[in-house]
């Protein structure tokens, strides 16, 4: 599968968005080196801090799945946006940790327009366990 077909996965994925407090959908679809697909979307409640991104359920899914950083070969973002949607700083902070540095990163929006980075351009001087 190439990068614009898992934009179009992501996009599956934000359908099953729960966003009623937001009302911003996101999407996210994570690619193994399998060929195995992980979609994600945000899930939000009433507790608004409990609210989770699409990025992290599909990389938590992934790793519930048995998935491991080293399956992880695209992670792909989309959202109803002016432009690619740009994950948060919580999402490249799971995403420094549990997926490879060169993993790219495909961000999209309904507008068709997508911009690609990298998990370490996204987060450079990530706080690492080494840092501890
Ligand atoms: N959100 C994501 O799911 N991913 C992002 O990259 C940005 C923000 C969600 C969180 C919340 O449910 C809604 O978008 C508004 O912030």
């Amino acid at each position: 599968m190439n990068h614009k077909e898992l934009l179009e996965e992501a996009k599956k994925a934000r359908l099953k968005s729960i966003s009623p407090y937001s009302h911003f959908a996101v999407g996210a679809a994570l690619m193994c080196k399998d060929g195995t697909v992980f979609h994600g979307a945000n899930i939000e409640n009433a507790s608004f801090p409990l609210c989770m991104c699409a990025e992290r359920t599909a990389i938590y899914s992934a790793i519930l799945a048995g998935k491991k950083k080293e399956d992880f070969v695209a992670l792909a973002v989309v959202a109803d946006a002016p432009r690619p949607v740009s994950p948060c700083g919580a999402c490249r902070q799971v995403m420094s940790e549990l997926l490879n540095k060169d993993v790219p990163v495909i961000m999209g929006n309904l507008k068709g327009i997508a911009k690609e980075s990298k998990v370490a351009e996204l987060l450079p001087y990530a706080f690492e366990e080494s840092d501890m």
